[in-house]
């Protein structure tokens, strides 16, 4: 049995931690740049989170056929279920929120682009539905926060307090 994630499923882990760091920071560093580079901030920060959504449903796709490697020593059931239902809320929340964004782009019926691209928009801005997915996206980026946070920690209590291999298996091989 594998011992460790697969180097796919690895490099798609950290490839989203790294555009998950940019879409946050480009949203609260924004106050600091100067207004007429807000067009170029917020076509980063939607740019990353369209790329989030499009690697989070790959990788849910290629969970679903690969089994997680197993952790040795193996922790207790109780553990083993409250990491999985941690891992589903990351997996519904970081797709939720990134179509969330989509739908309130959509809706504010102006031109927009991600990845230089100019992206459709409907012919007429509808503030009700903009206004409520803004409050939502809000919601769930702030809750992003806290779950990512006690994700982080766990994995860090995994290697360092009970000693198993959860960490590594979730590290890049060594080469040779
Ligand atoms: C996982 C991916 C994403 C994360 C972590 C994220 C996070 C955030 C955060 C932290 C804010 C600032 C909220 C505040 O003002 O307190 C924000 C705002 C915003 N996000 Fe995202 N976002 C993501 C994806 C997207 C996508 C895909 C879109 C659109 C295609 C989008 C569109 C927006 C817009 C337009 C705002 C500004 C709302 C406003 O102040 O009017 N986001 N996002
Ligand atoms: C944006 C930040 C992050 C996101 C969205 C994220 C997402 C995820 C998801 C969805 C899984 C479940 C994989 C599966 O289906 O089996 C996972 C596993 C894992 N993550 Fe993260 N992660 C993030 C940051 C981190 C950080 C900072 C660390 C380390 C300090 C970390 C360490 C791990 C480890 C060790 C696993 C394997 C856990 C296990 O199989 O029980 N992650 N991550």
């Amino acid at each position: 049995m594998r011992d460790k994630y697969s180097g796919l499923q690895i490099g798609i882990h950290w490839l989203v931690f790294l555009l998950v760091i940019i879409a946050y920071c480009a949203m609260e560093f924004r106050g600091y740049f100067p207004r007429s580079a807000r067009p170029v901030i917020n076509m980063v920060h939607v740019s990353c989170g369209i790329s989030i959504l499009v690697l989070m449903v790959a990788r849910l796709l290629i969970r679903l056929k690969r089994p997680a490697p197993p952790i040795v020593p193996k922790p207790k059931p109780m553990m083993t279920g409250m990491a999985h239902l941690g891992h589903l809320a990351i997996y519904l929340l970081f797709i939720a929120l990134p179509v969330i964004g989509l739908v309130m782009m959509y809706n504010r019926g102006n031109p927009w682009f991600a990845f230089g691209l100019t992206m459709p928009h409907a012919a007429e801005s509808n503030f009700e539905i903009v206004d409520m997915m803004k409050e939502y996206h809000i919601l769930l980026a702030n809750i992003g926060y806290w779950l990512i946070g006690l994700h982080a920690l766990a994995a860090l209590a995994h290697h360092y307090v009970w000693k198993d291999n959860t960490l590594l298996r979730m590290m890049p091989r060594k080469r040779g």
